[in-house]
């Protein structure tokens, strides 16, 4: 926890930059999520965007040798789907999550699709959880909050709807490097950090259906799916600490919720 860099007027200004593009992918592939579709295709469709439209760069692209520009996780995948010939169906939820690169600093988002006009009331349950307590917990950052009641706030939206926090990864700070310190843990822990302003991080709870457990896909070595195959949904913003709350770096147009909160 010891490395948590806190960013300069500059910097902030282009983690803004980063983050609305970040944003502005989810934005732009919404209308192509349609049944039919293959992951590969939203996946093409995503990096010509971010590298001839927004002059930018995928920051998952050769991350650790991943393969794509995206990540991308129907139904029981949890995290990191890689994209491929696997066609989506009416009824499926999806995640897509983008990491752009844009002056030296990243943005990072996620969130769930419905493929058609509808979906199970289980499936629906799951997104609406899952972005709930992503927004709860955001409403709790502010300078002098503690970093661990953002764990806290997620178990008590979760709790309601029965559902389980994946425990195997989590939120993390962003800037410079894709994956700076600090771990945002999305469940109940002790891991203290009393926030200050400039600091950058992610907020991406994980919510599953069935069990938390999770599993890596062993012959690709990315794909993390849930242990009972049941579904799993999950949104994520990239988040600046300010002097007085905080502003969502990664906020789109489609969402109801404020851009910054003074507190
Ligand atoms: N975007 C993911 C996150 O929220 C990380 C994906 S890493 C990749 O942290 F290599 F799988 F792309
Ligand atoms: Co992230
Ligand atoms: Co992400």
């Amino acid at each position: 926890m010891s490395n948590v860099t806190i960013k300069s007027k500059s910097e902030i200004e282009k983690m803004r930059v980063a983050g609305k593009l970040a944003a502005q992918v989810l934005e732009m592939i919404g209308p192509h999520v349609v049944p039919g579709i293959t992951t590969l295709e939203l996946d093409n469709l995503c990096l010509d965007y971010i590298e001839n439209t927004q002059h930018a760069i995928s920051a998952c692209l050769g991350y650790h040798g991943y393969p794509k520009c995206t990540c991308i996780s129907p139904n029981e995948v949890v995290c990191h789907g890689i994209p491929g010939p696997h066609h989506l169906h009416e009824g499926d939820i999806v995640n897509i999550d983008v990491t752009v690169i844009k002056d030296g600093f990243h943005g990072d988002t996620s969130m769930m699709f419905v493929v058609g006009d509808k979906t199970t009331e289980l499936k629906r349950r799951l997104c609406e959880c899952s972005q709930k307590s992503l927004y709860e917990a955001i409403k709790i950052v502010r300078p002098g909050a503690n970093l661990t009641e953002v764990g806290q706030v997620i178990s008590k939206v979760v709790k309601p709807y029965g559902f389980s926090i994946v425990r195997d990864y989590c939120g993390h700070g962003i800037g410079r490097d894709f994956h700076e310190d600090p771990q945002v843990l999305h469940y109940v822990n002790k891991a203290d950090l009393i926030l200050r302003p400039g600091m950058t991080f992610t907020i991406e709870p994980m919510i599953n259906a069935g069990t938390y457990k999770t599993r890596v896909n062993r012959k690709n070595g990315w794909t993390v799916t849930t242990q009972d195959g049941l579904p799993s949904a999950q949104y994520e913003h990239t988040i600046l600490v300010t002097e007085d709350g905080c502003e969502v770096l990664t906020l789109r147009s489609d969402e109801n919720f404020e851009r910054i909160f003074h507190h």
